[in-house]
Order: structure tokens, then sequence, then C-alpha cells
């Protein structure tokens, strides 16, 4: 790990305000032993701010009408994903969609609640168009840099490459020219999906119609157990009756909740009411 530059000194004062702060804003815990990545991390604010030190930045971050917020929570949420990441989920999404496509024309509606740079939200739209189902997908994420990839839609040749070819080919189109080596979301896939910036921590919640399915992956990892408990409720009060609800590999929130009984691995389902 590089060492601190004497410029940018993180005091212990400083990195506990820090963590209190992405509590607060994003509910995110994060640990004493995230000093040096917090440290990395923000240490390019800090230049991009011509070289203020971490108090005065800070100060920056909590000031009412600054952008540098949403700058902070960008900088300390951690992105990783893939497409297909834990691969049950989308043949679980892909046995249930053809089931419900025969029982009706209408479109499922699925939101994916921390969808990093889209590859979840993709595949959740591939998958549905391999079912020849209907499907609006909503795809959010607190973090507004991740949504403009996810927006983009277009992803390099090596971050498709754990795809079977015939289906980078079906939902793909790849670049020429100047873009070759770069693979572009078809409109079909486009036009089933819509992204927007959502903090699962808001007070309150938007109210619309229910989902069939909601992704939760990799998300709440941080987040305390009580904060977690309180998401479960709050995607109960979200599905449809007998919707899903799908979480990490590491994740059994739902479990702890009365509205969900298990139907898988790290699957589960609205009990009927
Ligand atoms: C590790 S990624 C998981 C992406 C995808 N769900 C997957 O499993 O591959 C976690 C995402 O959750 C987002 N996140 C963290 N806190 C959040 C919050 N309070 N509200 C909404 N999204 C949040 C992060 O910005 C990040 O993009």
């Amino acid at each position: 790990m590089a060492p601190m530059e004497p410029a940018f000194v993180l005091t212990d004062r400083d990195f506990s305000r820090v963590r209190r702060l992405i509590h607060d804003y994003a509910g995110i815990k994060l640990s004493e032993q995230k000093r040096n990545m917090v440290y990395n991390r923000l240490v390019r604010r800090l230049r991009s701010h011509g070289g203020v030190d971490f108090s005065q930045y800070l100060d920056l971050v909590q000031s009412e009408r600054s952008a540098e917020r949403e700058a902070f929570v960008n900088a300390l949420t951690t992105n990783l994903t893939s497409f297909f990441r834990e691969a049950h989920h989308f043949e679980l999404l892909a046995a249930w969609a053809g089931e419900r496509a025969k029982a009706t024309t209408a479109p499922m509606r699925i939101w994916s609640s921390g969808c990093s740079t889209g590859e979840e939200a993709w595949s959740i739209a591939m998958v549905m168009r391999e079912a020849g189902a209907a499907a609006e997908i909503l795809a959010t994420d607190i973090d507004s840099e991740v949504l403009g990839v996810a927006r983009a839609a277009v992803y390099s040749a090596e971050r498709c490459e754990s795809m079977p070819q015939a289906r980078v080919r079906r939902h793909f189109l790849r670049g020429v020219g100047a873009n070759e080596g770069l693979l572009s979301v078809r409109p079909e896939l486009r036009a089933m999906v819509r992204f927007a910036q959502f903090n699962l921590q808001a007070p309150t919640w938007p109210v619309g119609e229910r989902f069939d399915a909601i992704f939760c992956r990799n998300v709440v990892i941080y987040f305390e157990r009580e904060a977690q408990l309180r998401l479960a409720a709050r995607f109960a009060a979200m599905l449809a009756p007998g919707g899903l609800l799908l979480v990490g590999h590491s994740e059994s929130f739902p479990a702890g909740h009365a509205a969900f009984r298990s139907c898988g691995r790290t699957a589960y389902e609205l009990r009927p009411s």
C-alpha cells in the first residue's frame, strides 16, 4: 500500500468523520481496516480541489450546496460486478419467467436495486428476452458515476468473455473502426431497462406498481443488521404476491423477516398474506 503523502494526512479524527458521513449518507459501515482504501480513494478528490487537507475537504462534503457529497459517496462505494454473476439466480429467473410467460402477456416488473455498472440489469434483460417474456426493468444505484457507465451500455469484449458467444451475438453489437473491441447492448434490450439514481437508505420510497422480482445482491453487505431488516420489510411492501427477492451469496437478511420464505439458494419468495 502506498504510504500517505506528507501533504495529505488522514488523522484519526478525519477517518472517524469519513466513517460517520458515509454511514449517514449511504448506510455503509466502513471498518477500521478500510483506512488505506479511504485514503487512496479520497486523496484524488483532495487533489481535484487544489490540494485541500482532509478536514477542509470534509467541510466541503458537509456543506449543503456542494456537489462534492455525491463525489464523496461515489468514491467510497464498491462497485465490483459482472455479467451473470451468481448464475444460479439467472437460471431461476429463466424458469420462473418461462412459467409466467405462459400465464400472462403482461410485462414483468423487475428491480435491480444496486445495479453498479449495469451488468446485472442487462443480464436480467437477456434472460427475459431469451424466455420470450415481456419485462420492464428498473435499475438503480446511489453512485451517479457507475450509472453513467450502465446507461452508456458499452462494454469491453473482455468483460463479455464469460458469456457464450451466441449470447453475445444475440444481445450486443460489435464495434468497428475506432470502436473495435467494444460491444454495445442492442436497442431491443435498451428498451427494456430504465436507470435512475436511488439511495436504498432514503427515508421515504416512491410508491408505485409492485415488482415481480427484486435483485438486491452484494449491496447490503456493509449495512448494519437493523438496516438490512428494515430493507427486507421495505422490499416486502414493494413486491407483488409470490414475488422474488434475490440476494448476494453471503447475505441472508430476508430469512430474518416473516414475510419471506426461502425458495432456492439465496432466493426468497414473498409468502401469501
Ligand atoms: C458490489 S456492487 C453489486 C452490484 C451487483 N448488484 C452485483 O451483485 O454484481 C454494490 C453496489 O451497491 C451500491 N450501493 C451501496 N450503497 C447503496 C445505497 N445506500 N443505495 C443504493 N445503492 C447502494 C454501490 O454503489 C454499488 O454499485
